[in-house]
């Protein structure tokens, strides 16, 4: 019977195991590499090789000369390091860590609504399946959305999917009008208007930051706008020292590791729920990771019909973005 503690885990009563040094063990045996996003429990930041947003994490994959990729992050993450990476086993602490953005936009109905655009160009974010991504001509992250659709001939319309406040975002930024998949993430709708508002009066010195992901209402009282990456950045470059974040609060132990001098307050959710933690990021642990690598499982896998088209698209945002 196996028990765990945070960061210890016992195979017996009297053999208590070091977590961090098991899975520093396993990194060397394997020749593996831990990809974090910052959304992940903070244990797991701590381990992690490299921790970034989805631009970065990509870059990683497609970079890393490791044999085994451990991506601490949900399932699409996962998969597009898959799809980057077919001779490498990818492994996920939790196969259930999914996304409801991607959940939102299901293969069949999205085939319908394209065949209905015959003429457009599909641009999706990278929160999608690998089914959806091998259906699309580009793929786009939070941090390059607007670039690369700027990068597009005026004429040439565009759907744009499946997150529809991304969606809006880009076209307010660019003044495209593009066709818009209505999907939306649970974590980025569920911010309060009046209450972030009213922490504002509270903190009028504080400046509210927030991810495209959010509703327009949130956004429109947003100084800075930006991916995981940018937020951070942001918050170390302001002269600004108390921020009001508008994201999943995963992001604050990077923010106050970076600058522990500055004040950081989530933006609230509607209810008293902690909806601002992602449900499907949270399902991954530092216990999971280290059985992940003991185990060599789960691991995510992409059939390659799929995996060589999913790629096109990944590939032409790799060589757009800056
Ligand atoms: P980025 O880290 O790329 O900004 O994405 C946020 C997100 O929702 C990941 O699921
Ligand atoms: Fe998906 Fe939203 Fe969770 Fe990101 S925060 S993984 S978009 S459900």
């Amino acid at each position: 019977m196996f028990t765990f503690s945070s960061t210890q885990a016992s195979v017996n009563d009297t053999q208590p195991l070091d977590l961090v040094a098991a899975i520093q063990t396993l990194k060397q045996e394997l020749n593996a590499v831990i990809l974090a996003h910052y959304y992940q429990e903070p244990e797991i930041q701590d381990i992690a090789d490299f921790i970034g947003d989805s631009l970065g994490l990509s870059r990683q994959a497609a970079s890393t000369s490791a044999d085994v990729i451990v991506f601490a992050g949900v399932h699409f993450m996962a998969e597009t390091a898959k799809i980057l990476n077919p001779t490498k086993q990818v492994l996920i602490p939790d196969l259930n860590a999914g996304c409801s953005l991607a959940d939102s936009c299901p293969p069949d109905a999205f085939a319908a609504f394209k065949a209905d655009h015959p003429k457009h160009l599909v641009i999706s974010y990278i929160n999608c399946t690998a089914e959806i991504k091998a259906m699309s001509d580009i793929i786009c992250t939070s941090s390059n959305a607007v670039e690369l659709v700027r990068q597009i001939p005026q004429d040439q319309p565009i759907i744009f999917a499946p997150d529809q406040n991304l969606g809006r975002y880009v076209m307010a930024q660019t003044g495209r009008d593009m066709v818009l998949w209505k999907g939306s993430c649970i974590v980025h709708e569920t911010f309060s208007e009046r209450r972030l508002l009213e922490l504002k009066v509270e903190h009028s010195s504080a400046e509210i930051i927030a991810h495209p992901e959010c509703e327009a209402a949130i956004l429109r009282h947003a100084d800075y706008i930006g991916s995981t990456t940018a937020l951070l950045n942001y918050t170390q470059q302001s002269s600004a020292d108390t921020f009001i974040v508008a994201t999943e609060s995963g992001i604050l132990h990077q923010m106050q590791k970076q600058n522990p001098l500055k004040h950081y307050i989530p933006a609230p959710p509607t209810g008293t729920c902690a909806c601002n933690e992602c449900p499907y990021m949270r399902l991954n642990t530092l216990e999971k990771v280290y059985w992940a690598m003991k185990r060599r499982s789960p691991e995510v896998t992409v059939s390659e019909q799929t995996r060589i088209a999913a790629l096109k698209p990944i590939q032409r945002m790799l060589d757009m973005s800056a």
